[in-house]
């Protein structure tokens, strides 16, 4: 049974294709279109689906969204009643999401066939149950407490349920306008941060701030009877979009969200690509405070309601790493599973395994225990692009690449890894990752000034080999998707100074040979090399979605101040050869980007 899954007109537009329960392929269209976030049809993702496994749009059975236009109708006229300037742009919205719902003929336009072939019955799910669908249906477990939340979607920004067998039982929903998303996405444009997907950044710059506002900020949302409720003089009126708008291209724009109030008590807000002040990083520290305070509220509440130690979880939210990684001192919960893609993309996996569980009745479960559900490419497509690149390559037997990759890394030197399936949602998990040694002092700065231009206070991740997590982190949930931060021990933080924020805490990604063997066996080379067990390990890609194909990842190690690229069975070495590995640099508190 063929199920195409979509997220379309919604920011991260993805496709996925399931097969009997079992997700073959997931991609966002950003890394076809190179479009970031991109929040149109997702067009060049259903082809790659379908070419995929082999199909065409007429074979597929079921097309599933996750969105429903029609969900919880009575709250937002309430809300559209209760705030009159707001209906027009509700009207609109509305307008919009009835166009979306011609899904027929979007598929049957973009792929260029007759829409009388299409044989396929159509489904629409609330968003956050197909967040919730997203993590459980992928986890090992028969029955858990499920937990979605985000900026919004279908009017609700929070979303817990119970999860038993083919259902999800929805238990508590936390409508518009009160979201912990909105919470973050205002404080982070406050702070200048006003970009869709630029709450990671504003986590990575709270640890430097003080508890200066934290008593200010906790006014602003407030834990509630099991949920929470904001105060919104500090925002400005909410449409029912929370401000969050899809241009005609696709271009996902945040408008402002901070309301007068804010600057009254904390003064002008932040411009970008001017100083980050103490302000601002006080403001950050509060606001992740907070946001954490609440979050375990939600899921202590949760837990009395779904007494199970196993969480699944998704939403945008569930991207917050430094909460995720703090779940088992704070609440009951012992288990987590949350999907590689918390995200919007994630969605479409989230319908397309709700069609095929709830709706059809089908229990066969196929646990998701990677993230590579992108494509792939042949060693000779790989060595043509390599060759219309005019790069001199060697190419090496599985031993000597992986000896030769490690040796260069514990050299110092920076290295493109492309290998295999691309991965599925917003992390590089060890096949289109940069990767470096975790242990020299200047190693962030170096990436930094030389790839990655981000800002100075974020931090780089470190991947380690499962079975020595305990040894050097606090904490031995397994991290496989990136989404946990935990405390390196003391005595290994200097081993891994590069990875190593300022809390003395890393958002590990532990990486067992049964996931992916090629990256296990790279870091256990360096393992034999260094005497650690862990690499440094960040996307491939320079202010870009991360690459996806061979000609992507050349074209980025030629720009940039890469010295390595292995790419499939192949070595490339620039002949600038070192990177310059003492002296470190002190870090300037402006962005670089
Ligand atoms: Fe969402």
């Amino acid at each position: 049974m063929l199920i195409l899954g979509l997220n379309m007109f919604h920011a991260d537009a993805s496709a996925a294709i399931v097969i009997d329960g079992e997700v073959k392929f997931a991609i966002a269209e950003e890394r076809l279109n190179r479009h970031k976030h991109y929040g149109g049809f997702p067009a060049l993702a259903v082809k790659a689906c379908l070419d995929a496994v082999g199909a065409k749009i007429s074979d597929v059975e079921h097309v599933a969204v996750g969105q429903d236009s029609d969900a919880n109708l009575r709250k937002k006229f309430q809300y559209a009643l209760s705030n009159p300037a707001k209906i027009l742009n509700f009207i609109r919205l509305r307008q919009r999401k009835e166009a979306m719902r011609n899904v027929r003929s979007l598929l049957a336009t973009a792929l260029d066939v007759d829409s009388a072939r299409l044989r396929f019955q159509e489904h629409h799910l609330e968003h956050h149950i197909a967040h919730i669908a997203s993590a459980y249906y992928c986890s090992p477990w028969e029955k858990a407490a499920g937990f979605s939340y985000d900026g919004s979607g279908d009017f609700v920004s929070t979303m817990m349920a119970r999860c038993e067998g083919n259902e999800i039982e929805v238990l508590d929903r936390v409508f518009l306008p009160h979201s912990l998303g909105s919470v973050y996405t205002m404080i982070c444009e406050f702070i200048g941060y006003s970009k869709y997907g630029d709450e990671g950044k504003v986590m990575g710059l709270a640890p430097y701030g003080k508890d200066t506002y934290c008593g200010e900020i906790s006014k602003i949302a407030a834990p509630k009877n099991g949920g929470f409720q904001l105060d919104l003089s500090y925002f400005k009126p909410l449409g029912s979009n929370q401000g969050m708008q899809i241009l005609p291209d696709g271009t996902v724009r945040l408008a402002r969200h901070f309301s007068d109030r804010m600057e009254k008590l904390f003064g002008e807000p932040r411009r970008l690509h001017t100083e980050i002040t103490q302000r601002d990083m006080d403001l950050a520290f509060a606001l992740q405070q907070r946001f954490e305070e609440i979050f375990f509220h939600l899921l202590n509440h949760l837990y009395g309601r779904v007494p199970l130690e196993d969480l699944a979880m998704a939403g945008g939210c569930a991207l917050n790493s430094v909460a995720n990684g703090k779940i088992f001192e704070r609440t009951p919960f012992r288990r987590t599973y949350i999907q590689p893609a918390a995200g919007d993309e994630g969605l479409a996996v989230g319908a397309a395994l709700h069609t095929y569980h709830s709706v059809l009745k089908q229990s066969q479960r196929h646990e998701l225990k990677h993230s590579y559900l992108g494509p792939e490419f042949s060693e000779s497509r790989i060595q043509s692009a390599l060759q219309s690149a005019g790069l001199p390559y060697r190419k090496l037997e599985r031993g000597p690449l992986l000896d030769e990759a490690a040796e260069q890394i514990a050299a110092g030197n920076v290295i493109g890894w492309f290998q295999g399936r691309m991965e599925w949602g917003p992390r590089a998990l060890g096949n289109r990752s940069i990767v470096a040694h975790p242990g020299l002092p200047n190693m962030k700065e170096v990436l930094n000034a030389r790839i990655k231009h981000r800002e100075w206070f974020r931090p780089f991740a470190p991947s380690i080999m499962a079975e020595y997590q305990h040894e050097y982190f606090e904490h031995d949930h397994p991290s496989p998707f990136m989404l946990h931060v935990y405390k390196i021990r003391a005595d290994k933080r200097a081993a891994l100074c590069a990875v190593n924020h300022v809390d003395d805490t890393g958002r590990l990604q532990s990486v067992t040979r049964a996931e992916n063997p090629m990256y296990y066996d790279l870091i256990s080379a360096f393992y034999r090399k260094t005497g650690i067990p862990v690499i440094l390990n960040t996307s491939f890609n320079e202010n870009e979605p991360i690459v996806c194909t061979p000609e992507e990842a050349i074209d980025c190690f030629q720009r940039t101040r890469m010295d390595v690229l292995v790419i499939g069975p192949f070595l490339v070495v620039k002949p600038s050869g070192k990177v310059e590995t003492t002296a470190a640099s002190s870090p300037q508190k402006t962005e670089e980007v």
